[in-house]
């Protein structure tokens, strides 16, 4: 017999939560349609109380999405959970995540609260969901150092108070998977009603352990796995759903279970996730890492032509290598780039053909080879919406002597220009830029790097910029490293005006 595992995607929440992973409404919107079409059971959009930008990204995502469970969490606060219910209550599938931890250094230090009013929250918190939602998961936050009899205690309580799922976090990533397993089969043992909820498991990769640890949950009768693309998540990150599923599926033997992914497009999200945060997975990531496919020693080459198996344990077409780098260039049409575009899911509307083809053909110009990521890249160049946009830029550099940029932006309707001088060119660039805009802060982050093979690839410069104690990223691409550092600081620009405008409640922007 085939058990379903569920799958529990915490990307949007506990992944965008981490440093250097924030996206917009409109990226988690798009994300969350690429994770209902990937087939995960449960998207776990955000954080509703966190801030209004998290609260309309769950809004949106639950008023739009069609099959899938979409979740909103809540800590055991009634506002928290106000705001969870409501920023989830146009889903098909609601439901509530709350949490409390339970270890005794979370309840003494961070809490201040006993166990029994630990239980207490608790319980009021589920029973308010409960009143609006069928669907709520319980999660005693940092279970792998909680008291086991305690986490039986809580548990049953939050069962009497009629959560349906009990989700088991090793917050800190600490258990072994042996260690895991276990706690997973003593609850499955013990927690008076468990066997009519759902066991579901939210490992942290500390020690590396999180996707082992939470196979180990499944081979001990949990049914749900949170995890998230690519692993992402605090510190070290969560479970990489793409690891999870796919040592579901090539080891069913031992795992007896199935999940509902649609394995083909793992890699695809995978790489959709990297172009909307700019972080790339390593290349020898399991699965969707570049390497993890590509035989170089001629000893296994040897071996893959009589037998594919001899050194392949999963075909690559399972999660979608084949679809993948497939090249485009100068030559290639209309026909070629839409049917492309659409294999990505990605439509453009009949009226922008045109004029996405001429950015396409400028493009294939300075580059000669096109591969996916560029495509995705171009369809989200939305430089000259925005109030500000590099018209051109001049930038002078010697060794040993300062390096001089000159800066010409569109300003709205106007154009703005100024010189500035700085260490090197970036520092020009940026100084220039700020000269001209006016702009204020600091560089907090900053990370370049190539979106496709060959030395004519698109540079994708990732910035942080702190203004006002808050953080704004911003990124910036080009088939010119420079420009495409200077594109990133005019996106921190662009993002600071629009939220200055959000925040005084101007509209026009
Ligand atoms: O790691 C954790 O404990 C969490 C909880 C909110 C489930 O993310
Ligand atoms: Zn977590």
């Amino acid at each position: 017999m085939t058990d379903k595992i569920k799958i529990f995607d915490t990307t949007l929440r506990d992944g965008e939560q981490a440093p250097g992973f924030s996206m917009n409404k409109e990226e988690k919107l798009g994300f969350a349609h690429q994770l209902e079409l990937l087939g995960v059971d449960v998207i776990e959009a955000g954080f509703p109380v966190a801030s209004r930008d998290d609260f309309e990204a769950v809004e949106s995502i639950a008023k739009s999405l069609k099959t899938t469970e979409v979740c909103g969490l809540a800590r055991c606060h009634s506002g928290d959970i106000d705001a969870a219910l409501m920023a989830t209550e146009k889903a098909k599938k609601p439901r509530i995540h709350v949490f409390i931890a339970t270890s005794d250094i979370h309840l003494e230090y961070k809490l201040k609260i006993s166990r029994d009013e630990a239980i207490k929250k608790a319980v009021e918190a589920i029973r308010q969901c409960k009143k609006h939602c069928d669907r709520v998961d319980f999660s005693p936050e940092d279970a792998g150092r909680s008291d086991r009899d305690f986490l039986v205690e809580i548990l049953s309580e939050a069962i009497k108070a009629g959560a349906d799922t009990l989700n088991i976090p090793d917050t800190v990533g600490y258990l072994s998977p042996a260690e895991f397993g276990d706690l997973i089969l003593y609850l499955n043992n013990n927690v008076p009603g468990i066997k009519n909820c759902i066991i579901s498991t939210h490992c942290h990769n500390d020690l590396g352990m999180a996707v082992a640890n939470s196979l180990s949950g499944a081979l001990n009768g949990a049914r749900q796995i949170e995890c998230t693309i690519n692993g992402i998540g605090e510190r070290a990150g969560n479970a990489a759903m793409e690891e999870v599923v796919m040592a579901i599926k090539t080891r069913p033997e031992l795992f007896k279970a199935r999940t509902g992914i649609n394995t083909p497009l793992l890699l695809k999200t995978s790489r959709m996730l990297s172009s909307i945060t700019g972080q790339h997975v390593q290349i020898n990531k399991a699965i969707v890492g570049d390497n993890a496919f590509a035989h170089e020693a001629g000893i296994h080459q040897h071996g893959l032509l009589k037998n594919k198996f001899t050194y392949e344990i999963m075909k690559p077409d399972d999660v979608g290598w084949n679809e993948t780098n497939f090249v485009l260039g100068k030559h290639s049409g209309r026909n070629a780039v839409l049917d492309r575009l659409n294999k990505l899911g990605i439509k453009i509307a009949e009226a922008d053909v045109a004029a996405f083809m001429m950015k396409f053909k400028d493009l294939a110009d300075g580059k000669k080879h096109i591969y996916d990521d560029d495509l995705i890249l171009l369809t989200k160049d939305k430089n000259e919406e925005m109030y500000y946009a590099i018209k051109e830029m001049k930038v002078e550099a010697q060794t040993g002597k300062k390096a001089t940029a000159t800066i010409k932006l569109k300003a709205g309707g106007d154009v703005i220009e100024g010189k500035a001088t700085g260490n090197g060119s970036v520092d020009a660039v940026y100084n220039a830029i700020i000269k001209v805009t006016g702009f204020e802060g600091v560089l907090t982050k900053f990370n370049v790097d190539a979106i496709s093979p060959q030395k004519d690839a698109i540079a994708n410069a990732n910035i942080g910029w702190l203004i006002d104690d808050v953080e704004i990223r911003g990124r910036g691409t080009s088939t010119d490293t420079v420009t495409a550092i200077a594109n990133a600081l005019i996106d921190v620009v662009n993002r600071y005006r629009i939220q200055q405008q959000h925040e005084e409640g101007l509209s026009g922007v």
